[in-house]
């Protein structure tokens, strides 16, 4: 499967290493595109390539938007109608580090974090939450483990839209982790 990174920063570089390891052509992207170009070179010996944010979400059949939540709508915009009827991957968590401390964002109007991401991106473009639950490290590590035949870690996954969820297991799995359905995006964590 063609899948788009959009942001190559700690948790984007690693996922899209373990799906080009497992056989996935992976087009890196960052505002910097010398960190694109880096996890492309790290991810060397798969289907990789970097380029633009748009070209990203334009190359990706699945794409991933690895970015930090409040930069998301912003994002959304900056990438046009790229998305539009595309499965997009959000490793998000409501949380900001702008002061170098983690601290959670409120999410508006009562809404789950995934929820809201729908919200900003338009009832055409199929979300699906998941691979927020590891940190980088650790999913890299257990990813591994996983494609290498050791224990899978469970790896959740929500949506709203069936067929996303359907397209985006086959991801999970090849990922190294098995996939656990939590649901559809009211129950995300
Ligand atoms: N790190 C974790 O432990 C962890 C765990 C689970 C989930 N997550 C989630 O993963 C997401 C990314 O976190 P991270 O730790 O990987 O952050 P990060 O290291 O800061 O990476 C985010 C990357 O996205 C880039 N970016 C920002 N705006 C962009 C745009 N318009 N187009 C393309 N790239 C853009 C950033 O570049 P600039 O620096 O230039 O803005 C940065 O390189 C967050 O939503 C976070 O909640 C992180």
């Amino acid at each position: 499967m063609r899948v788009g990174i959009v942001g190559s920063g700690k948790l984007g570089a690693p996922l899209g290493r373990l799906l080009a390891v497992a056989g996935h052509d992976v087009c890196f992207s960052d505002t910097e595109p010398s960190r694109a170009a880096a996890a492309a070179a790290a991810a060397a010996g798969g289907q990789v390539r970097d380029g633009s944010p748009i070209e990203a979400a334009r190359f990706g059949e699945v794409v991933i938007m690895a970015v930090w939540w409040e930069a998301f709508p912003a994002v959304v915009e900056e990438l046009g109608g790229e998305l539009a009827g595309k499965i997009v991957i959000d490793p998000s968590n409501p949380i900001t580090d702008r002061d170098g401390t983690a601290t959670a964002v409120a999410v508006p109007d009562g809404l789950t974090s995934p929820q809201y991401q729908q919200h900003v991106l338009g009832p055409g473009v199929r979300l699906v939450r998941t691979f927020n639950t590891k940190y980088p490290n650790e999913l890299l590590e257990l990813g591994t483990a996983g494609q290498g035949g050791g224990t899978r870690a469970d790896m959740p996954y929500w949506g709203d839209d069936d067929g996303a969820k359907k397209a985006v297991v086959p991801l999970i799995e090849d990922a190294g982790f098995t996939a656990i359905d939590g649901g559809g995006l009211s129950e995300a964590r």
